[in-house]
C-alpha cells in the first residue's frame, strides 16, 4: 500500500517533477490544499524547506513533503540566495540584476542549492537533504530551455549553461537531482 505525502507547494509542475524523482519510493505524492500558505521566512533553504514542509503536514494531518532553492554568487557574498524567487518581477529581471550587481568582476563562481524535508503527520523532520551545484554567471544570458537563472548558469564541466542541457542532463547535474538522489538514498536506508 502506498502512503500519501503531501507536497507543500501549489504549483502542479513542482508536483510532477518530485513524482519523476520519488518515483520509486513507493509514496504517493499530492498538492497541499490551495488555500494553505506558507510563508518562507527562514535564512537558509534547510530552515524554508524544514518550515513548509512540517506547517503542511500539521495542517493536513499527513506526511508532507517541501523543498526550497535558490542561487549563490560567491562575488555577491551569497545573494540572491533565500531570495533568488523575490530578486526581481520577472526572471529577465532577477537574470538583469545579477548581471548589474557583478559587473565585469572576473569573479563568477556561484552555486545553485536545493535543501529538500520530509515532516511526519506531527510536524516534527523525518529526513532532510540538501543537494548543490557549482557553476560560473555568464556576461550574458545562453540557450532557452529551463526557467528561473538557468540562462546565465554555466557548468565548466559540461560546457553548457543549465538552459542549453536536456531536462535529463540537468537533472543528472542539478543541485535538485542531487538532493533528491540523497533523499532517496536515506529513504531506501530506513534512516528515519
Ligand atoms: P523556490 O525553491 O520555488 O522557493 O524558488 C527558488 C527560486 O530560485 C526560483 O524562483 C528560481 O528563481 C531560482 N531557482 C531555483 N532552482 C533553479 C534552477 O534549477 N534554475 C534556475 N533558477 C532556479
Amino acid at each position: 500500500m502506498s502512503k500519501l505525502l503531501v507536497v507543500a507547494t501549489g504549483n502542479p509542475g513542482k508536483l510532477r517533477e518530485m513524482q519523476a524523482y520519488l518515483a520509486d519510493s513507493g509514496w504517493e505524492l499530492t498538492l497541499k490544499p490551495e488555500e494553505l500558505e506558507i510563508e518562507e521566512t527562514g535564512d537558509t533553504f534547510a530552515a524554508n524547506a524544514c518550515l513548509k514542509a512540517s506547517k503542511v503536514a500539521q495542517a493536513t494531518g499527513n506526511w508532507a513533503i517541501a523543498d526550497d532553492s535558490g542561487l549563490q554568487v560567491d562575488a555577491l557574498d551569497g545573494a540572491p540566495g533565500v531570495y533568488s524567487a523575490r530578486y526581481g518581477k520577472t526572471d529577465g529581471d532577477r537574470i538583469a540584476r545579477v548581471l548589474r550587481e557583478l559587473g565585469d568582476t572576473p569573479k563568477r563562481q556561484a552555486q545553485f542549492v536545493c535543501a529538500v524535508a520530509i515532516a511526519r503527520p506531527d510536524g516534527t523532520i523525518a529526513l532532510e537533504s540538501e543537494g548543490v551545484c557549482r557553476g560560473e554567471i555568464l556576461p550574458a544570458p545562453r540557450g532557452d530551455g529551463g526557467f528561473g537563472y538557468d540562462p546565465i548558469f554555466y557548468v565548466p564541466e559540461k560546457q553548457l549553461t543549465f538552459a542549453e542541457m536536456t531536462p535529463d542532463l540537468k537533472r543528472s547535474v542539478s543541485h535538485r537531482g542531487k538532493a533528491f538522489a540523497a533523499l532517496l538514498q536515506k529513504l531506501k536506508n530506513g534512516s528515519w
